[in-house]
């Protein structure tokens, strides 16, 4: 029966036909690089280089790198006392750690005061998406993406008994592209739309506002007699809430969250395979004031969270690597959802670049829409890193029993059943030659695979599709059964 809807859904998708749209052969989405050795860490030789031993350069399109090895051992912690007077606040700030600790920090450790830290974090005071910003994601590619997700969520709706009121929890919502065109997509919905309360959880300050502005939201008195106002979507009439973080949106009644981009913006910590065994890279502070990788000399705590990973694979799959990434974050994120959706009913959707399995060197930054070294100017480009999408399945089915987990299918799998054909065939029925080039190429960008193979344009701007890099993974109640399009 569901199947059934779904198709009927997505053409009777609210006809509000197209939202303007950027022009997308001058953008480009998250470039993704394959794994690359280009900031591969030799292993220490035995014995042990001495403190300072630079081990090998780090290719990178910014500064050269040295790596060298962790002093943090050292009874003599080191002086990073000369300090460049051009170095922005953020480096400052994590040259002051440093200093403080008295030796390098994880590479989770950087990536988090890089991208949130709350004064100067790469996402805290501006909006980072678009031509004019450094990357673009695929709700800002076309307006199906987020369509597509809300028949998504309709659906799991109705397998939920379509309760009366629900909370929608988008983490990470950037613009908030992917919610407002989520309502707007299913506005048809009376009974849907009613039952929303929407909260999202967004650390920027900056991207709440215009999260605000995309929702339309207006203040609304709550009763007669109240004074109190809270912010109320102009596009569905549903109350929208901010939060830092998950465990700060109120429990207790089903819920439904959605993750688009989200999870590969949580710090990982790198691992690299040495004569010593496994050891963490560091980040540290070279003689010339400038970051330098290094590699950790004693074990680190974060070794707990690798050998937890680990402890998911088989001995053969963790032999293939030299390095390995992990996500505590990640894994912590997982449990609070499926602990969520186990006790109040409802289901996630957590749509991502990444693998289903361990990922190894795939850390990258991107800033202006071009790839530059991790540690260049921090707090001025993104940083962001596969998915391991294993480990999410492990993390939830750990906690609960009471849900299951579900894919990943490809972005491409996951859009095309939930009818993406159909939403396209439909909207260029009635748009200008200008807008069926954008949706055309929008839907390659989504779904495709490669080089979109009808693109006459420049070279250089050929749409890449995404459609099979990035995945979808869904963890629900069990109540409900397996959610569409993952049966
Ligand atoms: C890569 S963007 C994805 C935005 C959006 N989902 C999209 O697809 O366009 C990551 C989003 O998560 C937010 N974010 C990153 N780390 C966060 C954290 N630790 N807590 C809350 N929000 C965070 C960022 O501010 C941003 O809105």
């Amino acid at each position: 029966m569901l199947r059934r809807s779904l198709s009927r859904l997505s053409p009777l998708l609210s006809n509000g036909a197209l939202r303007p749209l950027p022009p997308l052969s001058s953008l480009s989405l998250r470039p993704l690089r394959l794994s690359s050795s280009s900031q591969t860490l030799n292993p220490p030789t035995t014995p042990p280089p001495q403190e300072d031993d630079a081990i090998n350069d780090l290719e990178g399109p910014a500064p050269r790198m040295t790596v060298s090895i962790d002093r943090s051992g050292l009874h003599n912690p080191p002086e990073h006392s000369h300090e460049a007077s051009s170095d922005s606040e953020l480096v400052k700030h994590l040259k002051s750690i440093i200093r403080f600790r008295g030796g390098p920090i994880s590479v989770a450790e950087y990536m988090e005061e890089v991208l949130t830290n709350p004064h100067s974090g790469f996402y805290i005071n501006r909006d980072v998406f678009g031509a004019s910003g450094d990357f673009v994601t695929s709700p800002e590619v076309s307006q199906m993406f987020g369509e597509m997700v809300g028949v998504w969520t309709m659906c799991l709706w109705e397998q939920m008994g379509q309760p009366e009121n629900v909370n929608l929890i988008e983490l990470g919502p950037g613009r908030g592209t992917l919610m407002a065109d989520l309502l707007r997509g299913s506005s048809k919905f009376v009974n849907f739309t009613k039952s929303l309360n929407i909260h999202l959880v967004e650390c920027s300050p900056a991207l709440q506002k215009v999260q605000y502005n995309t929702l339309k939201c207006a203040e609304d008195v709550l009763g007669e007699e109240s004074s109190t106002k809270r912010p109320i979507s102009g596009i569905s009439g549903a109350p929208v809430h901010w939060h830092a973080a998950l465990e700060q949106v109120p429990s207790g009644l089903p819920t439904i969250i959605l993750a688009h981009e989200f999870y590969d913006a949580l710090p990982i910590h790198q691992f690299q395979k040495t004569s010593r065994g496994w050891c963490e890279k560091m980040i540290d502070v070279s003689e010339d004031s400038s970051f330098q990788f290094v590699l950790s000399r004693h074990p680190s705590p974060s070794l707990l969270y690798l050998s937890k990973r680990c402890k998911w694979a088989s001995a053969a799959e963790v032999e293939q690597f030299e390095h390995i990434e992990v996500c505590p974050k990640a894994m912590e994120l997982t449990e609070q959802i499926a602990k969520r959706i186990s006790l109040d009913g409802g289901g996630a959707l957590i749509i991502d670049y990444g693998k289903n399995g361990i990922v190894s060197d795939s850390l990258q930054a991107i800033r202006k829409h071009k790839f530059v070294h991790i540690l260049d100017d921090p707090g001025s480009a993104d940083l962001s890193a596969y998915v391991d999408f294993a480990s999410i399945r492990h993390s939830a089915e750990e906690v609960s029993e009471n849900i299951s987990v579900h894919g990943p299918i490809t972005q491409s799998q996951f859009l095309g059943s939930l009818g993406i054909n159909f939403r396209v065939e439909a909207l260029l029925q009635n748009c200008t030659e200008e807008q069926a080039e954008t949706l055309r190429t929008g839907y390659w960008r989504l779904v495709g695979d490669g080089e979109a193979p009808f693109w006459e344009g420049p070279d250089e701007q050929t749409p890449i599709g995404m459609g099979t890099r990035y995945l979808a993974v869904a963890i629900v109640n069990k109540r409900q059964g397996a959610p569409v399009p993952f049966e």
